[in-house]
């Protein structure tokens, strides 16, 4: 199994939309996904058109098995962990860093048996217990906007996450606005030298907001809209980096 972790210090850069449309197009190709949504905010759960069942702050507290939160979804081979705002204590019921990883480790271990991959839809901020949660996973999927500042911030959080090795990291950009010059000159000029960056781009586009009401990842609602299309090449890319078994 692999765990991937949906993550970036900035709010509102397409985290939620990323993990939502990638778990689905992965459970799409018949493998076994897991979608855990660890923002109280609830947006990924709110996508799948799910609720909470429990609290999910109860399994991180230790009062509650972690398999009694994995919900059954609309679409095969997609479960979800929902969130609910008991999450909003998930800091406070975990002593730090330590605890939090070898929660999130033992979680995981636990998750192979069933799951062949799970996405987690972090919540923006980098706390203690976050990086524990970071430490525990496979791969770190960084949506970065199209702009020098952005990818700046990339490097420095790369930076700080020092421990996280080459190949687990994931960046790609996100919201590219080809009707904004500057933005595709930078994304032909600047991000194209940038190695690092998956080689594709999710453009802006107004299906993404669609999916709010919709309540279904955009992929599997209106598949041939352009936002279905770039999600469907960004997870071309990011499957094989997974070296699923
Ligand atoms: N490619 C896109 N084009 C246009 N709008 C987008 C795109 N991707 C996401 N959005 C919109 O931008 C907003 C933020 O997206 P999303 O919730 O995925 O970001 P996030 O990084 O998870 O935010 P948060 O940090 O609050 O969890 C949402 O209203 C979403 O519909
Ligand atoms: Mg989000």
């Amino acid at each position: 199994m692999r765990a991937v972790a949906v993550f970036q210090l900035k709010g509102g850069v397409g985290k939620t939309t990323s993990a939502v449309n990638l778990a689905a197009l992965a459970a799409a190709d018949g493998i076994p996904t897991l979608l855990w949504d660890l923002d109280p905010q609830g947006g990924a759960t709110w996508v799948l058109g799910e609720q909470a069942q429990g609290k999910q702050n109860k399994y991180w507290r230790g009062e509650q098995p972690l398999g009694s939160l994995i919900q059954e979804t609309r679409w095969p081979h997609l479960h979800l962990i929902a969130a609910d705002l008991s999450l909003r204590k998930f800091q406070q019921s975990l002593a730090g860093k330590t605890a939090a990883r070898q929660a999130m480790t033992d979680a995981l271990s636990l998750l192979s048996e069933q799951f062949g991959l799970v996405f987690i839809d972090c919540p923006p901020a980098l706390t203690p217990q976050m990086e524990g949660v970071l430490r525990a996973v496979d791969r770190l999927l960084i949506p970065v906007q199209p702009s020098g500042i952005s990818l700046h911030a990339y490097q420095q959080l790369r930076q700080q996450l020092e421990w996280v090795k080459s190949k687990q990291w994931l960046p790609f950009v996100t919201m590219l606005d080809k009707r904004k010059q500057a933005q595709v000159r930078w994304a032909r000029e600047e991000a194209s030298q940038f190695r690092e960056l998956l080689p594709t781009f999710i453009t802006q586009s107004a299906s993404a907001e669609k999916m709010l009401e919709l309540r279904q990842p955009i992929v599997t609602a209106l598949p041939h809209v352009p936002l279905s299309r770039s999600y469907r090449t960004l997870w071309q890319h990011v499957k094989p980096r997974l070296n699923l078994r």
